[in-house]
């Protein structure tokens, strides 16, 4: 692998190998020094053209685990602000020696313009752009889900057989994109539900099923649901007639939740709406995966940085 653009470019194979050197990156969380000295010497940027809370810190956390010296970018407080160019900014970071960019960007396709481009020798790692794709947050939710199932057994496991439910603003979200093709790719089965304005036109060549009606699909039992975040800011028009009416069709709450298997999931990607697309209830349930996605998506991108910067083994 030299850059992590898209889950669609992920094999089976490959999926189940980047969630076992997660695997093992996780060991590393257990012990009293969290620390292994993979990535000395190597250089990790952080480039956020867009708010983040879990992926840039996850990723800082990460590269610093390995060892790797970490540069946080971000578009606010540096020269991005002043206009300065994608071309201009990707060569001032290969004069620094970065070995690897993790970029955010509002516009979908900027990570695969730098992987492409020659502005920058480095690994590109898209940590979401615009509504594409978003592919560290669909790993760690897969690698969530496979470790809810097997435990620390995990290693070599897809999630064939797993039913998956997937509720919300699929239109704007890059994580359910990336999620429905790494689901596929581990054998997992998808169900959208959403409204029928947050559904995007290309759904047709995704291999999901689709429905409008979240009791119907409650009523499914699936193994995991994972509510979006209603992405306001990607809104140019109004998709629901309120908040309101919203919650109630398409909104995780607490009478829902009790409908729900013993051992259903309950994941959200972050940062969550409460009272909107899931109640406080859902989201600080027993069945609520949210908090063990943030601490695994800290040894998915060390799996990541390792995979793209480092060839040897782990210790
Ligand atoms: N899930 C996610 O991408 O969260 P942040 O926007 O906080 O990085």
């Amino acid at each position: 692998m030299r850059h992590l653009l898209s889950t669609r470019e992920l094999d089976r194979a490959t999926a189940v190998g980047i969630l076992d050197v997660a695997e093992d990156m996780a060991d590393v969380a257990d012990r009293e020094i969290k620390k292994l000295p993979t990535l000395r010497g190597k250089t990790v940027v952080n480039l956020f053209f867009e708010d983040s809370t879990r992926t840039r810190t996850s990723f800082e956390v990460a590269a610093k685990r390995l060892s790797s010296d970490l540069v946080n970018f971000s578009a606010k407080g540096s020269s991005l602000s002043k206009g300065e160019s994608l071309k201009d900014t990707a060569q001032t970071l290969a004069a620094m020696g970065a070995d690897a960019v993790v970029i955010r960007h509002a516009s979908s396709g900027a990570a695969q313009v730098l992987a492409q481009s020659n502005w920058i020798d480095a690994a590109i790692i898209n940590a979401g752009d615009g509504t594409h794709e978003h592919p560290t947050q669909a790993l760690l939710d897969a690698f969530t889900m496979r470790r809810r199932i097997h435990g620390r057994a995990s290693r070599g496991h897809d999630l064939d057989g797993l039913r998956v439910t997937i509720v919300g603003d699929i239109l704007h979200s890059r994580v359910a994109r990336s999620n429905v093709w790494l689901l596929q790719a581990l054998g997992a089965s998808v169900h959208l539900v959403a409204p029928a304005t947050l559904l995007p036109s290309e759904l047709a060549n995704w291999p999901v099923t689709v429905g409008y009606d979240l009791d119907e699909a409650i009523r499914q039992s699936p193994d995991a649901i994972m509510m979006l975040r209603i992405q306001a800011e990607r809104m140019s028009a109004a998709y629901f007639p309120n908040a309101r009416e919203y919650g109630r069709q398409w909104g995780l709450d607490d009478e829902r939740l009790a409908r729900l298997g013993p051992d259903t999931m309950v994941m959200h990607p972050g940062p969550m709406n409460r009272g909107l697309e899931i109640s406080a209830g859902a989201a600080d349930s027993s069945r609520s995966t949210v908090l063990e996605q943030v601490a695994n998506g800290v040894s998915i991108r060390m799996a990541v940085l390792y995979l793209l910067l480092a060839s040897e083994t782990v210790a």
